[in-house]
This record gives C-alpha cells, sequence and structure tokens, in this order.
C-alpha cells in the first residue's frame, strides 16, 4: 500500500482518486484537514476498503511512526503542504511549521521505518516529494524555461518554505540514501481546486455576480498543467524514476493571466449566459499588485519525456473546458465550500472531529 500526505486537498485528492481508478492497490491518506482539506473530495471512496484516511498533521512523529509501522508502505507520497502565496505572505509561519519541520518530521519517520525493513522491501520503498516551480524564482519573457538544473530563487515565503523542503529531500538522499524522488511541477487546474486560487476563484465570482480580481497589469504568465496530467506525471516518476532525482512537470501551456482570466470568462458566456444578456467580462475589476510577484513561471519538461516517456493529455483548451464544466456541475460542492459547511463533514460523515476513520 501506499501513504499519501495531504490527500483531502487539490491535488492529493485528485491524485488518490486517480490512483485507486487505476489500480487496487490501497491508499493511506493522512491529512491534518486545514482550511484547505476537504474529505467530501473523497466522498466517493466511503466505504471502499482499499481507502483509509486518518485527520492528522505531518509533524507528529509519534503517529507517523504507528502508520508507518501499522501500514507498512512500500511508499509515500508526499503532498501536504501550506501552498496559497497571498496566505504566505500575510502569516509565514505555517508554511515553515508544515513545509519545513512537517516535511522534515515525515523524513525522519520515514529514514526510521526504511532503516527497518527487510532488504527487498528496502530497495522497493520510496518517498516521492510533489513540489513546485515557484522554488526557481522569476523569469524575464526572454529567459529559457525551468531546467532541472535552475538555481533555486524562491521569493515568496511560500516558495521558500517548498525550497527549503526540497533541500531537506535531497540532503536525505545523499546523507542517509532514502530513495526519494522530487517533482516541480507548474500551477495546476481542475476539478476539486480550492476557490481562493486564480481559476476556480475566477469561475466562482463570475457566477456570483463579484468583481473578477487580477492582480497589477494581468501579465504575469504562469504555465498551466491540467491535475489530471500532474498525477499521472507522479505516478510515472514514482514507478520508474531514478533515485534522487528531480522531475520538472508541465503542459508547455504559459500564458498571462489576464488571458486566462478572459478564457475563464468566454467558456462561461457560452455554457452558462449571464441573465442579463452582458459578458462576464465586465465583471474584471484590475487591483493592487501582490508584493514581491513572480512575473513568469516556466517549465521544460523535456527530462520527463526523455527520460520516462511521460507527455500531458491534455492541451489547456480541453482541460479548462473540463474544469468549467466541473465548476458547473458541482455548484454544491461550491457552495459547501463557500459557506464553510465542508468543515463539518468529517464530524457528520465520520461521528467524530479527529482520529482515524476508513
Ligand atoms: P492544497 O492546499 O489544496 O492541499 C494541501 C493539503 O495538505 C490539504 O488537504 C491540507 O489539509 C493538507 N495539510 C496541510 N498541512 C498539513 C499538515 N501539517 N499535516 C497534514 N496535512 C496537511 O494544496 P495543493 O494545491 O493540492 O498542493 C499539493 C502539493 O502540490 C503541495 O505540496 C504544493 O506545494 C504542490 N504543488 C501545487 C501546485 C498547484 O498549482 N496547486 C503546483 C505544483 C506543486
Ligand atoms: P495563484 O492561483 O495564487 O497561484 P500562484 O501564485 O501560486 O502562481 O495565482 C496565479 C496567478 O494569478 C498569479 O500570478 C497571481 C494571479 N492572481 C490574480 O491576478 N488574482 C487573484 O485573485 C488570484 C488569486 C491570483
Amino acid at each position: 500500500m501506499i501513504i499519501v500526505t495531504g490527500g483531502a486537498g487539490f491535488i492529493g485528492a485528485n491524485f488518490v482518486l486517480d490512483w485507486l481508478a487505476h489500480s487496487d492497490e490501497p491508499v493511506l491518506t493522512l491529512d491534518k484537514l486545514t482550511y484547505a482539506g476537504n474529505l467530501e473530495n473523497l466522498a466517493s471512496l466511503r466505504g471502499d476498503p482499499r481507502h483509509v484516511f486518518v485527520q492528522g498533521d505531518i509533524g507528529d512523529r509519534a503517529l507517523l511512526d504507528r502508520l508507518l509501522a501499522e501500514h507498512r508502505p512500500r511508499a509515500v507520497l508526499h503532498f501536504a503542504a501550506e501552498s496559497h502565496v497571498d496566505r504566505s505572505i500575510h502569516g509565514p509561519e505555517d508554511f515553515i511549521q508544515t513545509n519545513v519541520l512537517g516535511t522534515f518530521r515525515l523524513l525522519e519517520a520515514a529514514r526510521a521505518y526504511w532503516s527497518g525493513l527487510q532488504e527487498a522491501e528496502k530497495s522497493a520503498f520510496r518517498f516521492l516529494h510533489v513540489s513546485t516551480d515557484e522554488v526557481y524564482g522569476s523569469l524575464s519573457p526572454t529567459d529559457p524555461a525551468f531546467a532541472e538544473t535552475k538555481r533555486y530563487e524562491p521569493n515568496s515565503p511560500y516558495s521558500a518554505s517548498k525550497a527549503a523542503s526540497d533541500h531537506l529531500v535531497r540532503a536525505w538522499h545523499h546523507t542517509y540514501g532514502l530513495p526519494v524522488l522530487t517533482t516541480n511541477c507548474s500551477n495546476n487546474y481542475g476539478p476539486y481546486h480550492f476557490p481562493e486560487k486564480l481559476i476556480p476563484l475566477m469561475i466562482v465570482n463570475a457566477l456570483a455576480g463579484k468583481p473578477l480580481p487580477v492582480y497589477g497589469d494581468g501579465q504575469q504568465v504562469r504555465d498551466w498543467l491540467y491535475v489530471k496530467d500532474h498525477c499521472s506525471a507522479i505516478r510515472r516518476v514514482l514507478e520508474a524514476g531514478q533515485l534522487g532525482e528531480t522531475y520538472n512537470v508541465g503542459g508547455w501551456n504559459e500564458k498571462p493571466n489576464i488571458e486566462i482570466v478572459h478564457t475563464v470568462c468566454a467558456l462561461l458566456d457560452e455554457l452558462r449566459p449571464r441573465a442579463d444578456g452582458q459578458r462576464y467580462a465586465t465583471q474584471i475589476s484590475y487591483v493592487k499588485d501582490r508584493p514581491g510577484h513572480d512575473r513568469r513561471y516556466a517549465i521544460d519538461a523535456r527530462k520527463l519525456e526523455a527520460d520516462l516517456g511521460w507527455k500531458p493529455s491534455e492541451t489547456f483548451d480541453t482541460g479548462i473546458r473540463k474544469t468549467v464544466l466541473w465548476y458547473l456541475d458541482n455548484a454544491e460542492w461550491v457552495a459547501r465550500v463557500q459557506s464553510g459547511a465542508y468543515r463539518d463533514w468529517v464530524a457528520t460523515q465520520y461521528g467524530a472531529p479527529d482520529g482515524a476513520a476508513a
């Protein structure tokens, strides 16, 4: 079986759902259920004997030791993190606690468990660390896309904390021989994306008749990847990645933010036109820029393609249409996130506010 940390969040939940759609190998999801963790994302697995959910913190070493000893995973896939740049600017402490200290505790627990395994299990074990392209810093319009060899230049508290965690993972491999793999992915989008991030925020605000806040001049460039392509890349790296290596994951889809917002508006005009006949783009509102805002990210994903044969299967056009349709079809999910009702899910579904539940 495998352990997935942060499996109730956006990418982690997509990963767990996809994993169990592709294989019967059981998954234990360990998630603290911060504001970003939503167990409703995994509601379709309720009662599925292949899935165990445990509410807990990756910083809780005793819990980690117990789960590893009891479940004896062949891999730990580490998604859990504080992930929102704007929140990291307002309150960086949680980012240091979870992304740096939490990753350290998880590495130490994994090392202790792995050290005690028999030779065959020991050589098969993997610790896969899910990271971001933001560790590489910001590009000018003419710079080449980030290769794995690019110097780390993190600019936000979020990216600095993720860079620190990447360095810890690397060091645990070089010093202790822990069999690690690291992926650095570009911006994801797709189902279950918490509506504080650009794409889901634009969809839900547009539908609610609210302003669509575009930071600064809207010309910042991000490289967008449909979340299910990220999940397939992680499965491939887990299966065939070289120990100690890092793999950049991206979809060759660089777009300025304002173009993304216009695309979302145009899809909504087509799929759910406004009652008053106006265009959703009239709701766009330029607002004060984010401090230290990185201008451009772009991923060079050639290593992953050349070494492991991975390629994304969605284009931006197909992925963004699926995403907008998902939000239109899942108004209940959106409403429960917006009202905060999703936070009651554990108590209502499992009868207790914390602890382990299958
Ligand atoms: P998310 O914020 O949606 O989910 C994070 C999950 O981690 C939540 O379920 C939360 O409850 C859980 N969590 C937070 N602190 C925890 C702790 N101390 N112990 C246990 N669980 C904890 O984030 P996401 O967008 O799904 O990102 C997942 C991972 O992928 C992160 O490591 C992030 O850095 C990385 N990443 C994200 C993107 C992106 O575009 N979203 C791109 C590249 C990499
Ligand atoms: P975000 O989804 O927060 O991802 P990240 O900062 O990790 O790349 O933001 C994506 C881009 O969209 C980023 O350049 C900031 C911008 N943005 C806005 O213009 N308005 C918004 O309301 C949000 C949330 C983001």
